[in-house]
């Protein structure tokens, strides 16, 4: 089977929300778009999303004040020009989704419905029951496939085509077919990345099994830094056992928390906000109840989340889909009884640095050429070190939407490579990397490597931190690293060789762990999501700086700090 070859303005990795709102966009208006994904698009994360969409709709609510409680959730190291921009564009992505068909739930009074959720200083979730995500998801798709976008479901990207010598410039990337093994070169004016997160790399998570990171370290193996990769964020209320989401908006609708001993545990850590403080601080209280041997079930690893009082019809309609995921996982009836939760890895915060627009940095300061990053990939910093929950489904279809447009702009200013003679060199060196594999015969397994990486990553480099504790994760990834170069696969054939796809997966998830170690040794504080143990406090004299990190040749990691660059909010302590 020969190399097929493809040219397009615009070719868009990932068919969630930050690539399909991307390729509405350049779609409509007249660009020619393909969707590359490794999976069909309608199983993107994004449809795992459950809770909501913020926005300040309402007249005493104000877009200022959702500025300000992102900034002040970031622990303030969100870049308040790339939040200013998200937050007062969000009406207006709340329009354009429902426009397209979205169908949000209503008030009373017709107009769309709002909850409250943690950290916000005002009910602004807009939300389709509890399924808001794989509401807006179906929507985009929908108009997207009907507009004319080109969608090759099931085509995995296994690199970028970048010039890095002559101009720092991409104008393509090489994949193949998971179905049928055919390779392919899609040569592109314009290339983005919206690959999606890298929570998978733990033992208990929230996300879909595709979300392995593939997009940052495929990038970073070119020399282009990951950006604030330490911070993780642990969404609270993951099932026991699973880590499955059990969205905030059951602590939106008045959920509460309690341990072994009957206490409503909130009280103690967060008097006035109680089970609706920022994650990461609900995340560590629940953290310490279990520690302090308070936790319940088999295992005393979780603690009760109660929504009895809020009666069956409540729940029937405003969360259904959670009531269900705990009756199959847990077989508890959440209308009846208190379900088990503990925190769960959710969410990136890190990723691929890119400036205000989408445009991916080599640097701190400099862009590559033709290539851009959106969506939970992509660091823009509108999150900073901590995200505020219902700040992604924005963050996704409001970037993804304004990147497209940067994109457009760009085809339109002439910016960006005319297209490239077909160059099979081009696709040899992914050729030769997936033969290599699937001609493995090494004596580790890539299950067991995959297990070690996440479960010790939990232990070493969860919700809290320590440097003893990095440093030996440190080593493991080193070890598994050398593993990893000692692996066999069983499975030799080219159609839908999931043996293969997982040893390629688990290569990149070895190689951007590191950065999330790396980052969170040399941080020597707490921030947001980043917990250490041994540095308790926010240090902004030190640490209120960007970590980039670069990988050298032979796997290390170099870090390298830019300043936050503070707007009109200044730091302040926060206080719950
Ligand atoms: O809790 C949730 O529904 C998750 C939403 C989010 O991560 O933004």
């Amino acid at each position: 089977m020969g190399i097929s070859f493809h040219r397009y303005d615009a070719v868009i990795v990932g068919a969630g929300l930050a690539g399909l709102a991307a390729a509405r966009e350049l779609e409509s208006h007249g660009k020619h778009v393909c969707v590359l994904t490794k999976l069909h698009p309608l199983r993107s994360h994004s449809g795992a999303a459950q809770g909501g969409i913020n926005a300040a709709l309402k007249d005493d609510d104000s877009t200022q004040s959702h500025i300000f409680d992102t900034i002040k959730g970031s622990d303030y190291l969100a870049n308040q020009e790339a939040v200013e921009l998200m937050c007062s564009s969000a009406p207006e992505t709340i329009r354009w989704v429902e426009r397209m068909g979205a169908a949000f739930s209503r008030e009373e009074d017709g107009t769309i419905a709002q909850r409250p959720f943690g950290g916000q200083s005002f009910p602004r979730t807009c939300y389709a029951k509890d399924r808001t995500g794989l509401t807006i998801l179906q929507t985009l798709f929908e108009q997207a496939h009907r507009d004319g976008v080109e969608f090759w479901d099931e085509w995995y990207v296994a690199d970028i085509i970048y010039h890095e010598k002559e101009q720092k410039i991409v104008n393509g990337v090489v994949a193949y077919n998971i179905k049928t093994g055919q390779k392919g070169i899609f040569y592109a004016k314009a290339v983005l990345f919206a690959t999606g997160g890298y929570a998978r790399s733990y033992a208990t998570n929230s996300n879909a099994h595709a979300n392995t990171g593939d997009g940052l370290s495929i990038v970073a193996r070119h020399g282009i830094p990951l950006k604030d990769m330490e911070f993780v964020q642990f969404h609270p209320t993951g099932l026991a056992g699973t880590g499955i989401l059990i969205s905030e908006a059951a602590r939106g609708e008045g959920g509460k928390l309690f341990n072994s001993k009957g206490e409503r545990f909130m009280e103690k850590y967060a008097p006035e906000k109680l089970e609706l403080g920022p994650r990461d601080l609900v995340s560590r209280s629940i953290t310490k109840e279990i520690l302090a041997g308070n936790g319940v079930g088999k295992d005393k690893d979780a603690v009760y989340l109660d929504l009895t009082h809020l009666g069956k019809d409540k729940i029937m309609s405003r969360l259904p889909e959670l009531r269900e995921l705990a009756l199959t996982f847990l077989g508890l009836d959440m209308i009846k009884e208190p379900i088990l939760i503990s925190p769960t890895a959710h969410y990136s915060m890190g990723g691929i640095p890119t400036d205000t627009h989408g445009r991916v940095r080599y640097d701190i300061q400099n862009n590559v050429k033709s290539f851009y990053a959106a969506g939970e990939c992509a660091c823009v910093s509108v999150h900073g070190a901590n995200r505020l929950g219902a700040n992604s489904l924005l963050e996704a279809t409001f970037y993804g939407r304004h990147v497209g447009q940067t994109i457009i702009k760009d085809l339109e200013e002439d910016k960006l490579l005319t297209h490239k003679e077909p160059d099979i060199n081009d696709a040899n060196k992914m050729i030769s990397e997936i033969d290599k594999i699937i001609s493995s015969c090494g004596t580790e397994r890539v299950p067991l490597i995959r297990s070690e990486l996440q479960r010790t990553m939990t232990i070493n480099a969860g919700v809290f931190r320590t440097k003893e504790k990095l440093l030996e994760q440190k080593k493991i990834i080193k070890k598994l690293k050398r593993k990893y170069d000692n692996i066999g696969i069983d499975d030799r054939s080219k159609i839908f060789n999931t043996d293969l796809q997982e040893a390629i997966e688990l290569g990149h998830m070895l190689d951007f762990t590191a950065y999330i170690v790396e980052g969170a040794i040399l941080r020597e504080e707490s921030r947001g999501s980043h917990f250490r143990d041994d540095f308790p406090k926010r240090d902004d004299e030190k640490f209120l700086k960007h970590t980039y990190g670069y990988m050298d040749k032979k796997g290390n990691i170099k870090i390298d700090y830019k300043p936050v660059t503070i707007g009109k909010y200044k730091p302040t302590e926060r206080t719950y």
